[in-house]
């Protein structure tokens, strides 16, 4: 029996920046408009609303970063990995995650607290083998992918991040339905761009420029042939289309003054 995909998501009622923990949120303090924050969001929730379930974990006053629903964890086949995060700031996101995660009868998988793992920010189920990319070198800790594979009994392949823009590995890397793989190779290490080449096929490669990359354009939320993005050049739009899917545009901008754009806002709850 198949799960039936939803995805969380948290309204940004306490949404602000209010710390400096990536380099967008550099000069960012006190800067977010709301309103328009609160629009955007509404518009993502609209569009997804009309292709997959969405379930909310309601926003705490004191954890702004709260509304990156990628990085409350990485749910597969019921059980979850909760993020243990880097930042003191967002440390205090987890007992509101783990309380979150225990009331929906997720199994709450053991982790162990001096790793590293912030969920789904880090964490990519491929779309045409079954295998997690994980990615590390800002967030979560290089010992995580094959503490996951062991917890969560999938396969992982290790990807070191090596741009600060790109600190964590949603920002960089997003697996496609059809085993399709968009990404910005500049954001990886040498060895690790290597490793994608040798497991995507030239022909499922969708490689993104910079100046896509910066606009969160691989920060995308795939749902069957749509792609809900924040930014895609006319180029880039093109070649998804190429590939048989539809981009769906929708202004972030209030969440990139953070450092997070669509999928970010995002977690899939019924990975299997
Ligand atoms: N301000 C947040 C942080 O730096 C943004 C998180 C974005 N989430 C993501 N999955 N990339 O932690």
């Amino acid at each position: 029996m198949t799960m039936q995909q939803a995805i969380l998501m948290c309204e940004p009622g306490y949404f602000s920046v209010d710390y400096v923990i990536n380099p967008w949120m550099r000069d960012q303090t006190g800067k977010v408009d709301h309103p328009l924050a609160m629009r955007q969001w509404q518009q993502l929730r609209e569009i997804l609303g009309q292709l997959i379930n969405l379930v909310f974990v309601s926003p705490e006053a004191g954890v702004p970063d709260m509304v990156f629903t990628a990085n409350a964890g990485l749910v597969l086949g019921g059980k979850v990995i909760v993020s243990r995060f880097r930042a003191r700031e967002r440390q205090a996101e987890e007992p509101y995650l783990h309380a979150w995660f225990a009331e929906n009868g997720y199994v709450i998988a053991d982790w162990p607290a001096d790793v590293v793992f912030e969920g789904a920010g880090d964490a990519l189920l491929d779309r045409g083998q079954p295998m997690l990319w994980v990615g590390y070198g800002f967030r979560s800790d290089s010992a995580a992918a094959a503490l996951v594979e062991k917890v969560l009994g999938c396969k992982t392949v290790a990807l070191e991040l090596v741009d600060p823009r790109f600190y964590h590995l949603d920002t960089c890397l997003c697996p496609l339905e059809g085993g399709w793989l968009l990404y910005y190779p500049g954001a990886f290490s040498a060895v690790s761009q290597t490793k994608i080449r040798a497991l995507v096929p030239a022909g499922r490669r969708i490689e993104v420029s910079e100046a896509d990359a910066v606009q969160f354009a691989c920060n995308a939320v795939n749902v069957g042939r749509d792609i809900i993005l924040n930014h895609a050049s006319p180029k880039l739009q093109t070649e998804l289309r190429r590939a048989g899917f539809a981009p769906i545009l929708t202004p972030l901008t209030e969440f990139m003054k953070s450092g997070g754009a669509a999928k970010c806002l995002t977690l899939k709850l019924a990975e299997t």
